[in-house]
């Protein structure tokens, strides 16, 4: 996120606009927590996580009276123009106040989840999958070592993306995700079959994933397999934070300079992406319909893969 601020700021400047940050996103505008910033408010933040501006979820944004404190609060410093950085309240909210205020609004896509639409890549995602990963080629070492089955879960709210990806890049032997529905008689048979080929066993299971999670997935391997050795992982919100990988930062910086490029030139009510390579917009009401699709082609390479 603050690869995504540093570039909407560097950008609103190179454009000659006068550009202003706003702390705890709706919240800080309804408190007129808001404040000037220049070139070098933003230096030194492209390498770190979070975001500088803080976070927040805001009670007061989502009534009326709320919303019109937060006009009020922009126009005290001449705001004509947001960008908002977030994911499905960020975009549900922005959409409300611009349309009740005509305030044009652009949004970036920051989450960890990768579950908006109109983008390849949200801002994070990258991150925390690489994240993931480190942390369960580690695991690995103590799985092999012990010849044990790992049950590792991830996060995703929702969505099993950050299972999926981070599942193909740790070779995980298994990936539970809330998109697929699993035979787990099936999977059982297949783990064991996996025995003969290795001593170790990973499987990648999404916290969203409400008929498989970690611990019953964990009872039921025990049940069927009383001998296995089986330990659980719950990785949680180490995912979301640390140095942002170079495509994040890329993603963002790009984004970032898209979004403040589409204002001018009269762009509002959408969100920024990069699809195939390129920059293109979605409006928020499309960005955040969720469509649980997951590449089959993703999804088979770990059913060949993880013999
Ligand atoms: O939506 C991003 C996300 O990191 C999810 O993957 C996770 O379920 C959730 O946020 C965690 O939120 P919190 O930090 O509020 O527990």
């Amino acid at each position: 996120m603050n690869a995504g601020i540093r570039a909407v700021v560097r950008s609103g400047l190179y454009y000659d606009l006068n550009v202003f940050g706003i702390y705890r996103g709706f919240d800080g505008m309804v408190n007129g927590d808001i404040f000037p910033m220049e070139a070098k408010s933003v230096a030194n933040i492209i390498q770190r996580g979070g975001t500088m501006l803080k976070t927040a979820r805001s009670e007061e944004f989502k009534s009326p009276e709320g919303r019109a404190k937060a006009y009020e609060n922009l126009k005290k410093f001449d705001i004509d123009a947001l960008v908002a950085i977030g994911g499905d309240g960020t975009f549900t909210g922005s959409d409300i106040f611009m349309k009740e205020y005509d305030m044009p609004i652009m949004g970036l896509p920051g989450t960890i989840d990768n579950d908006l639409q109109g983008t390849d890549f949200t801002i994070g995602y990258d991150t925390a999958i690489n994240t993931v990963i480190n942390a369960v080629d580690k695991i690995r070492d103590t799985a092999e070592s012990h010849d044990r089955v790992f049950i590792v879960e991830v996060m995703g709210r929702d969505s099993g993306l950050i299972a999926l990806r981070s599942g193909i890049g740790t070779g995980a032997e298994a990936i539970l995700i809330p998109e697929t529905k699993l035979d787990f008689s099936g999977f059982l048979t297949r783990l064991d079959k996996t025995r003969k080929n290795k001593s170790s066993r990973i499987i990648i299971v999404a916290e969203g994933d409400k008929d498989s999670d970690a611990f019953s997935v964990a009872d039921k391997v025990k049940d069927r397999f009383p001998h296995y050795d089986v330990r659980i992982s719950v990785l949680g919100h180490i995912q979301r934070g640390g140095s942002p990988t170079c495509m994040d930062r890329v993603l963002a910086s790009r984004l970032g300079v898209a979004a403040v490029e589409g204002l001018l030139e009269g762009r509002k009510g959408e969100m920024a992406g990069l699809q195939g390579g390129n920059i293109t917009f979605t409006d928020f009401g499309n960005a955040i319909k969720h469509i649980d699709h997951v590449n089959p082609n993703l999804l088979k390479i770990v059913d060949i893969l993880s013999l």
